[in-house]
């Protein structure tokens, strides 16, 4: 890539690689990932990302995998990003570490949307699912986001994401139409993609395809009929929300970059093969024009693996591998790091 290119690329990065929560869907609830000491992208790695990385992104977002707030002072990794100028950029969370500060942070550094990600529309469902949380503490943040936009110049958009689960799909249409109360802009609904050892395969959703079919329907229908863009990725119900026959190649290779607190660069946040290149030792330029990105980019061409993450071995040296997640949080940890 060249400076004087286009905007194109699509930026995924976590500035820290902890969360405040053990949702039961995610790699958080891996009684190992307690164990794996926190780590913040420093401000120098964040500065470098900004002037490297940034100037050359169309959509990007300050985290992932991990839960954004954590990082201590996260209002200015937000607002010198915002000095970036990347048309889409925005950031996922679970909300309940909000403060004004960031918000007003959100304001400044004019965020393209917030996410925020709310797996039940009642108290028992989300304080069962995401481990740790409070619906009423989520309730106020969220009251105090949209006051705090409705308020400004300047309105990020506000998606709510929900996961789907045994635990939860039953209850979807209710609670589309409660974060559609609650000021929501945009909604989407996901199935699960799964991680060793946390026990998640049993509370995918194989066995209740009819009943899920029925309840994202019903889902659709009522954020049509507000007016409010639903996205559904549902493996399970395959005639709802995006058309899995119709997937096209994964195109991390040509404009897509990950980047770990620890400035490991790769294509996506799932990869579990060798890392691009680090930006603590490498130029953006130098990665990105360098031997490992163009060899997996010829293989990607070559293959055209599907851009269908849940099921993706191209993105492991083995197939088998399932603990690509757990290294890359534990990136830069002790090489042996205890085993329960
Ligand atoms: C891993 S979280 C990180 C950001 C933040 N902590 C949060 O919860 O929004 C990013 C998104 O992934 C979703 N998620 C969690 N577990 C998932 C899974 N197994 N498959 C797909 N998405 C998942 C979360 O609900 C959230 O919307
Ligand atoms: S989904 Fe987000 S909030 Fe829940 S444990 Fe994972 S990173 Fe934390
Ligand atoms: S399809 Fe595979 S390589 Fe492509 S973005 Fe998804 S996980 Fe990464």
């Amino acid at each position: 890539m060249h400076t004087d290119d286009k905007r194109q690329l699509e930026v995924f990065l976590d500035t820290n690689n902890k969360c405040n929560l053990r949702c039961l869907t995610c790699v958080f609830s891996d009684p190992r990932v307690e164990r794996i000491p926190m780590r913040t992208m420093s401000h120098d790695l964040f500065s470098a990302v900004c002037e490297q990385v940034l100037p050359h992104a169309e959509y990007a977002t300050l985290s992932c995998l991990t839960e954004p707030l954590m990082t201590r002072d996260f209002t200015s990794y937000l607002l010198e990003a915002g000095r970036a100028e990347v048309p889409r950029l925005e950031f996922v969370t679970n909300g309940l570490l909000l403060r004004e500060e960031h918000l007003g942070a959100c304001i400044e550094a004019r965020l393209w949307r917030m996410t925020i990600s709310v797996d039940g529309a009642d108290a028992t469902t989300y304080e069962r699912i995401r481990q740790g949380a409070s619906f009423e503490l989520l309730q106020q943040k969220i009251a105090l986001t949209t006051g705090h936009f409705s308020r400004s110049h300047h309105q990020p958009h506000i998606r709510i994401i929900m996961t789907l689960i045994q635990e939860n799909f039953l209850s979807a249409a209710d609670a589309v139409r409660r974060f559609i109360e609650w000021g929501a802009t945009e909604i989407e609904l996901r199935e699960t993609v799964t991680f060793p050892e946390i026990g998640l395969e049993d509370r995918q959703l194989h066995n209740r395809q009819s009943e899920l079919v029925g309840v994202l329907r019903q889902a659709e229908a009522i954020a049509e009929e507000a007016g409010i863009p639903i996205e559904i990725i549902s493996e399970n119900a395959p005639d709802v929300g995006l058309d899995l026959g119709n997937i096209p190649p994964c195109h991390a290779l040509e404009k897509r970059v990950a980047i770990a607190p620890g400035g490991d660069v790769m294509p996506c946040m799932l990869w579990g093969r060798k890392p691009l290149g680090n930006l603590e030792r490498n130029t953006f330029e130098e990665i990105w024009n360098g031997r490992p990105r163009q060899a997996f980019r010829d293989e990607f061409r070559r293959d055209q693996p599907v851009m269908w993450c849940p099921s993706c071995t191209a993105c492991k040296e083995d197939p088998r591998d399932e603990d690509a997640y757990y290294r890359l949080l534990a990136q830069g940890s002790p090489a042996k790091l205890p085993l329960p």
